[in-house]
């Protein structure tokens, strides 16, 4: 089955009829529809499938015995997607790695070492709220019990979750066999900007990951009616969380970063009372740690000198956080080198979006491929990648698959 088979039978699932955005989100039923597929396209390979003990599912191409250990080759991304995501982010990565292996079998090579493909679980944190939750619990990044703790919108655990899909929340944590087991990954992502577009070029490899993170404020004040309470004698929430929005802006300009409140909710959600609180998720980026560090210093000063203005309480606190990635230079160069002897040339580019391949980066030699993204548009309906451009995507992967698996 070629790429645009496989493509076309991941597409309907979890997508929204109305907006054309998908919401997959961990262990509802777009998500176990996802899963089913993967297990169903991993059998169709006859590459063995299985779940970890943290949810990321794999499917393997055992190489034949050898003497000595043989790390293997991992390639993959994530199934799951934001909030009315596109199709790309995430599923081409799996879908190419899939498409690869047919490639490479169909040229008859055969894998010195094994080549996995995975794909891991909760990355956007779209229901969880804890971005790369799968590949942070694999490499003991995020404490198991805080990690069974995390809620839903709706206050299901993510212990009640998983257990709902089958799966042991027991057994969440660190895995270092499997880890040990793993020579490289390789994550192929759409590009979720429009460098290669401007570079003129299908494919590119990353450079690195700007650091980034979530967090979350609350400005707790006092609910009231609307028409009769005097401006005077108001705790009004959303008057403080406003100025904190427009503080981040001022922020993100004034140390080349960027910053979002893309999540907001007011409570009780009353047109004609005052909110009790409002609860709003910052995302903050920075090209380095110390433009971020101001970045996120100036909006919580922000926060906390409008809140006493307005008698509103305000706590903040992180929910996630990834350190700068520098991607592995040595395996950055044997990709480079692959694409060349396939007649790709392919600039590397830096950037803000977060991946688990930045994650295993902490613990593994680690690598992205990107792939032109005709309008830079992500995390958004609209994502698109040309079929050509997603052909020689799964060709660039395939080619690199066989030089670090090959003998
Ligand atoms: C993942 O897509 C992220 O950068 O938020
Ligand atoms: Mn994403
Ligand atoms: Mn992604």
């Amino acid at each position: 089955m070629g790429f645009a088979e496989l493509w076309a039978s991941l597409l309907p699932v979890g997508r929204d009829a109305a907006t054309g955005g998908y919401r997959r989100y961990s262990f509802t039923a777009a998500d176990l529809a996802c899963r089913a597929w993967f297990r169903e396209a991993a059998a169709q390979r006859g590459l063995r499938e299985v779940c970890d003990r943290n949810g990321n599912m794999w499917a393997w191409w055992d190489a034949p015995a050898v003497a000595g250990a043989s790390p293997a080759v991992v390639t993959g991304s994530h199934l799951d997607s934001v909030p009315d995501g596109g199709a790309y982010d995430g599923p081409l990565g799996i879908v190419s790695a899939f498409a690869a292996i047919d490639e490479l079998r169909a040229r008859g090579f055969a894998p010195a070492r094994p080549v996995g493909v995975a794909a891991f679980c909760e990355e956007e944190g779209g229901r969880f709220g804890l971005a790369c939750l799968g590949s942070r619990l694999l490499t003991g990044a995020v404490d198991p019990a805080a990690a069974r703790d995390l809620t839903d919108g709706d206050g299901v655990t993510l212990a009640e979750a998983m257990a709902g899909a089958g799966l042991d929340p027991a057994a969440l944590g660190a895995d270092e066999e499997l880890l040990a087991g793993i020579g490289a990954f390789v994550e192929l992502h759409v590009e979720q900007g429009s460098g290669l577009s401007g570079l003129g070029a299908p494919v590119g490899v990353a450079e690195g990951i700007w650091p980034h993170g979530r967090w979350r404020l609350d400005f707790t004040g006092r609910a009231d009616h609307a028409g009769t309470t005097r401006l005077a004698d108001r705790r009004d929430p959303m008057l403080p969380y406003a100025a904190t929005v427009l503080e981040a802006r001022q922020a993100a300009s004034a140390h080349g970063g960027l910053a979002t409140f893309g999540k907001v909710v007011a409570e009780p959600g009353a047109a004609n009372a005052i909110s009790s609180a409002v609860r709003a998720w910052l995302d903050a980026r920075a090209p380095d740690q110390g433009a971020l560090d101001h970045v996120v210093s100036q909006v919580e000063a922000a926060a906390r000198r409008a809140a006493g203005a307005h008698g509103v309480e305000v706590s903040v606190r992180r929910e996630s956080f990834t350190p700068p990635v520098v991607f592995d230079p040595a395996l950055r160069g044997r990709l480079i080198s692959a694409l060349a002897a396939a007649g790709m040339a392919a600039p590397v580019l830096a950037t803000g979006a977060g991946h688990d391949a930045g994650v295993l980066a902490a613990r593994l030699p680690a690598a992205m491929l990107f792939v032109r993204n005709p309008a830079g548009v992500s995390h958004s309906p609209a994502e698109r990648a040309e079929p050509a451009d997603c052909e020689t995507g799964v060709a660039a992967l395939a080619a690199v698959i066989g030089e670090l698996a090959g003998r």
